[in-house]
């Protein structure tokens, strides 16, 4: 059996960060209005599977097709069980990249987990090169954190990692329409202080969503992006980038809302979505979720990756494309290049 399969697995639904587009939806919106459809995520979320459940299915990833697992959620480092699962997932043979807001890399232990564990990379999001910006874009709930702790984290994990090879510490930046100069400006920034790889994505946002207006793109915002694409991609600073077709896909994708035909995918082929509660969908487009059928929706609950992911095509046609596909590319076929380039540090 080929072991060719990513899982992106939001791990956990809490986050101590509050930010207004993010894919989990905001607490304002959920007190009291909890979402009920299958496939919605929420911060406020009752239904995160149990340590016993998550850690009964990660033991069934050795010798199953699954290569590489990208934690994220909510916040993954914020809850202790999170080390154990990685642990697993480890020695099932298994790459780990944990997606996380940067804040937990603050407390020495995680930084020193991380380390002992062989995560294989980190990838820490950061949405500007300026603080109140950033901040904005990126609200923590307490009002406590921020920006400059975000990059102390990077700067303690860096530090402590020292002359090892990993993890690869990466930068992921949310570009929206007002500000296509983070592309290139994130990406100085990362590069001083350190950071090996960087992935700037287009925000993806359905078009009833309040911020659709104020940050998604629209055609007339194609040629600056694309020019500050261009600009990474000239000089990237010696960050490892996405493969340079990245930049069209980029650029493609932000040329259209959500028509689009996406051929060859690999959601429900080599890629696949967990969510706290456990559902395994084919990728986490919320229109590939909402066109699922009910008779066809799945667990990871009690379920074995042995077989979960045995039966599966090479590829799909999918007519459902949404901005957020283009998200998909670092995460499947990208993460070698990201995690394995070499770059001198
Ligand atoms: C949902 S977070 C979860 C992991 C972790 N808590 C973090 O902050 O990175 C994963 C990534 O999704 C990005 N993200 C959230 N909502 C998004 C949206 N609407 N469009 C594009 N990216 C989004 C975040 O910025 C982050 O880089």
């Amino acid at each position: 059996m080929p072991r060719d399969v990513t899982l992106l697995w939001g791990l956990r639904s809490p986050c101590a960060f509050a930010c207004p587009h993010c894919y989990f939806g905001t607490i304002e919106e959920h007190k009291g209005n909890l979402p009920q459809q299958a496939g919605v995520l929420s911060h406020l979320s009752r239904a995160d599977l149990t340590a016993p459940t998550l850690t009964a299915f990660a033991r069934t990833l050795t010798g199953s097709p699954v290569e590489r697992v990208i934690i994220a959620g909510g916040e993954p480092l914020d809850w202790p069980a999170t080390l154990g699962i990685i642990s697993l997932i480890k020695g099932a043979g298994c790459q780990v990249v944990i997606a996380t807001n940067g804040i937990p890399l603050t407390r020495p232990h995680i930084v020193e987990q991380l380390l002992a564990l062989g995560v294989d990379g980190v990838s820490v999001s950061l949405d500007s090169a300026d603080a109140d910006t950033n901040d904005t874009m990126r609200p923590s709930r307490s009002g406590r954190f921020g920006y400059h702790d975000v990059l102390a984290g990077i700067s303690a994990l860096l530090k402590a990692r020292g002359d090892r090879p990993g993890p690869r510490v990466g930068i992921y930046t949310v570009v929206t329409r007002s500000r296509p100069q983070e592309i290139t400006d994130v990406a100085r920034l990362a590069a001083d202080i350190g950071v090996d790889y960087y992935v700037p994505q287009p925000v993806s946002l359905p078009s009833d969503h309040q911020l659709f207006d104020a940050l998604s793109h629209t055609p007339a915002d194609v040629a600056s992006v694309g020019a500050h694409l261009e600009r990474l991609y000239a000089d990237p600073h010696g960050l490892a980038l996405p493969d340079p077709s990245y930049l069209q896909r980029f650029v493609a994708a932000i040329s259209t809302q959500d028509s689009g035909h996406v051929p060859d995918c690999f959601g429900g082929a080599r890629l696949y979505f967990v969510q706290p509660d456990g559902s395994l969908w084919d990728c986490p487009s919320d229109r590939r979720i909402a066109a699922t059928a009910p008779e066809h929706q799945r667990t990871i609950r009690g379920g074995d990756a042995r077989t979960l992911f045995a039966a599966r095509p090479t590829c799909t046609n999918c007519s459902l494309f949404s901005r957020d596909c283009v998200n998909m590319w670092p995460l499947v076929l990208d993460m070698p290049r990201l995690l394995n380039t070499g770059v001198p540090r």
